[in-house]
C-alpha cells in the first residue's frame, strides 16, 4: 500500500514507520512525508532517504485552504492511506470525510482515556498503573475513532511527564509500524466496516 505521513515535529514515529517500510517484507511504502512546519526535523530524515517531501505552512491560510494544499500533495503522490505522526493540526471535517477509513493517528494515551493534550501528566496525577499509546482511525471527532492497537507502559513511583513521555515513544515506535501493517493488510471490506455498521445501527 502507498502511505503518506503528516508530521509537525521531530518525526521519530515517522522515522520508525519509514525504516520499517523500507524492510523487504514491508506491506507498505512511504511515498510522501508532508508537514505544516517548514523546519520540522523529520523532513530531513525523509529527504536523506530520498522520500518525497512537501511543506505547506498553515500560517496565513484558513484551515480549508491549508488542507486543500496538503490534499493536493496526497493526490499527486497517489497516496492510499494517510498516517498522522505528531501532526499538530486538526483536519477539517470535509477532508476527513473524503478520506474516511483511510487516515490513522497515534495518540499518546490508552484511549478512550486522556484525549487531547498533556496526557502523561494526567495519567500520573490520576494514579494510573499504566500509560501508553493508541493507534486509531481518524474521524471528525478528535481522538474518538476506532482504536486499532495499543501499547502499555508502566508508570513508576518516581515518574515525571518527561520520563514517561520518553518511554512511551519507545513503545510507539514498535506499535505504529505494526498497526499500520495490519490495517493496510486487512481485506478491503473489513477496513472501516465496523464504524459504518455502527453508524447504520444507531
Ligand atoms: C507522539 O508522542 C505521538 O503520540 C503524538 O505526537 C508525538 C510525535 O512525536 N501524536 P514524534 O514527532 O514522532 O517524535
Amino acid at each position: 500500500a502507498r502511505i503518506a505521513i503528516f508530521i509537525s515535529g521531530t518525526g521519530t514515529n515517522m522515522a520508525a514507520l519509514l525504516y520499517a517500510g523500507l524492510l523487504e517484507t514491508s506491506r507498505y511504502d512511504v511515498v510522501l512525508v508532508a508537514s505544516n512546519v517548514p523546519d520540522a526535523q523529520g523532513l530531513e530524515i525523509a529527504r536523506a532517504e530520498g522520500i518525497e517531501t512537501f511543506v505547506h505552512s498553515h500560517k496565513g491560510h484558513s484551515r480549508e485552504e491549508h488542507d486543500a494544499a496538503m490534499e493536493a500533495a496526497l493526490i499527486a503522490s497517489e497516496t492510499e492511506y494517510l498516517v498522522l505522526a505528531g501532526y499538530m493540526r486538526i483536519l477539517s471535517d470535509d477532508f476527513v470525510r473524503r478520506w474516511e477509513g483511510r487516515i490513522l493517528n497515534i495518540h499518546p494515551s490508552l484511549l478512550p482515556k486522556y484525549k487531547g493534550l498533556d496526557t502523561f501528566a494526567r495519567a500520573i496525577a490520576a494514579g494510573d498503573s499504566h500509560a501508553g499509546a493508541s493507534v486509531h482511525i481518524v474521524t471528525p471527532e478528535l481522538d474518538a475513532g476506532e482504536v486499532l492497537a495499543q501499547a502499555k507502559v508502566a508508570i513508576r513511583e518516581c515518574e515525571t511527564p518527561q520520563t514517561l513521555a520518553e518511554r512511551v515513544k519507545y513503545a510507539e515506535h514498535q506499535l505504529f509500524p505494526r498497526a499500520v501493517t495490519d490495517y493496510v493488510s486487512r481485506p478491503y471490506d473489513a477496513r472501516y466496516v465496523y464504524e459504518r455498521v455502527r453508524d447504520i445501527a444507531l
